[in-house]
């Protein structure tokens, strides 16, 4: 069989950061026979590496969505508003395919975006968006989403893992790990967005999209970041055979589904735990398959580059999937989960004054709301006269462990606020 490809494709670059220059760099070692015809950036004096030769340059990332000769943009710049919304917007309007990394933007503004798109007969191609440089988006939109999934979770921010890591294995301060991945390139432009969980959202709620054919809806996901997470937290996980990780979770539960992102404990043996740095792990679960798991790098140009480079080669091979694998005029409605009544096993950390009688009132809170204790722990803390109390609980709803902390922070002996992680699996 002959595969209908384009001999020779024009395209332009929007953004040449991270992300476009590892892009650019691909193309330009391997695939000859793509054709930059126009960059976009924000500042045009800045001195780059490259020599741009026959690429005309500009300020205005507009201008490639209305060149008539380019045939595909590619959106490198972030963001969910102008100029990367207006950009991609005229472009799939204008009838060019839009290859974006932007997940930002595909969470806030895919719906309309994609219906757009399917207005136009042209689509948007994202797999840099989620999980950099692993093919989740070509796996579930073309394949494991006609499994039934139930269920796909995973670590989808590489700064977060990466700082994590850094902290459980060299005793790395966060604020220092933090400036680490920055510089390695993994941190979006504010990385409050990594360690606050907003970037993991973003991608599970396209991910759940992907996998349960519902709407993109970004404000029905639970997100909680990294940012709480103390040193001690690694020493008293492990000491129950435990790692953590920032997952982003989606679940199918009958007419329901839930999306959320929040720090767990998982346990040590598990793929997910093993996985570190900047690596990222996607796991499906559907009803034919089973459990697929991905592992590779989530972050940097390298990775990121070559996701993009392999969506702009389906693009030439004529290979056109429609961004969410069926038509977003055909996604179903589920109800949303809330949190709350979901169920989960804790890790309970409370500083207390160090007086008989304080582990008993805590116990005792415990025991009136129905949470069963798995295991418990209690060392010196750092602050003289304080102890630490560390219990895993066994399951238990959500709302009712909030209301147990809540009575337990009220109670005087507390040095401060009850940090509680939720464990998955
Ligand atoms: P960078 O900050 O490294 O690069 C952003 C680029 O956009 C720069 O070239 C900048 O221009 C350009 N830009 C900014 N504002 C404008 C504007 N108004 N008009 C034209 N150009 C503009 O970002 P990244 O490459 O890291 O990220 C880009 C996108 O890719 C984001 O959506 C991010 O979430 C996503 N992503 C990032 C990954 C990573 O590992 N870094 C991995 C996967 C996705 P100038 O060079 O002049 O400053
Ligand atoms: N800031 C993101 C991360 C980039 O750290 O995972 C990749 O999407």
């Amino acid at each position: 069989m002959k595969l209908k490809m384009i001999k020779k494709i024009n395209i332009g670059i929007a953004g040449f950061g991270t992300v476009g220059q590892g892009f650019f760099n691909q193309i330009n070692k391997f695939h000859k026979d793509v054709n930059v015809l126009q960059i976009a950036v924000k500042n045009l004096t800045k001195k780059r590496k490259i020599n741009f030769k026959k690429i005309k340059l500009t300020s205005k990332a507009n201008e490639l969505a209305e060149n008539p000769e380019i045939h595909v943009v590619v959106e490198c710049i972030g963001g969910s508003k102008d100029p990367a919304y207006a950009l991609v917007k005229n472009a799939l309007n204008n009838k060019k395919h839009v290859i974006t990394a932007n997940k930002a933007l595909l969470a806030i503004h895919g719906n309309e975006l994609i219906k757009v798109a399917e207005a136009n007969n042209v689509t948007i191609n994202y797999e840099a968006a989620i999980a950099g440089g692993v093919p989740i988006v070509k796996a579930v939109r073309e394949n494991l989403r006609h499994n039934n999934i139930v269920k796909i979770y995973g670590i989808l921010n590489g700064t977060c893992n990466y700082i994590l890591t850094k902290m459980e294995q060299e005793g790395k301060n966060f604020a220092s790990a933090l400036k680490d991945a920055q510089k390695l390139g993994y941190a979006e432009l504010d990385p409050a967005f990594d360690i606050k969980g907003v970037d993991a959202a973003h991608k599970i709620t396209l991910l759940s999209s992907l996998a349960f054919n519902v709407p993109i809806k970004f404000s029905s996901t639970y997100i909680e970041g990294i940012d709480k997470i103390e040193l001690d937290d690694f020493s008293f996980a492990k000491e129950f055979g435990y790692k953590i990780k920032l997952l982003g979770i989606a679940e199918k539960k009958g007419s329901f589904y839930e999306q959320r992102v929040h720090p767990c404990l998982v346990k040590e043996d598990s793929e997910i735990a093993k996985v570190e740095n900047e690596l990222n792990a996607v796991v499906v679960i559907d009803e034919m398959v089973g459990k697929s798991v991905f592992i590779g790098p989530g972050a940097g140009a390298k990775p990121t580059g070559a996701a993009i480079t392999a969506d702009l080669i389906d693009l030439m091979r004529n290979n056109i999937s429609l961004p969410l694998g069926g038509s977003i005029m055909e996604t179903v409605k589920l109800k949303n989960l809330n949190i709350l009544d979901s169920s989960f096993a804790y890790y309970l950390k409370i500083i207390v004054k160090d007086e008989v009688g304080v582990m008993r009132k805590i116990t005792n809170i415990l025991a009136r709301n129905k949470i069963s204790i798995d295991q418990q722990k209690q060392v010196h803390s750092s602050k003289k006269g304080y102890a630490s109390i560390v219990i895993i609980t066994h399951n238990i709803k959500e709302k009712i462990a909030i209301k147990a902390i809540k009575e337990i922070n009220n109670m005087k002996r507390i040095n401060n606020k009850v940090k509680f992680i939720r464990i998955e699996g």
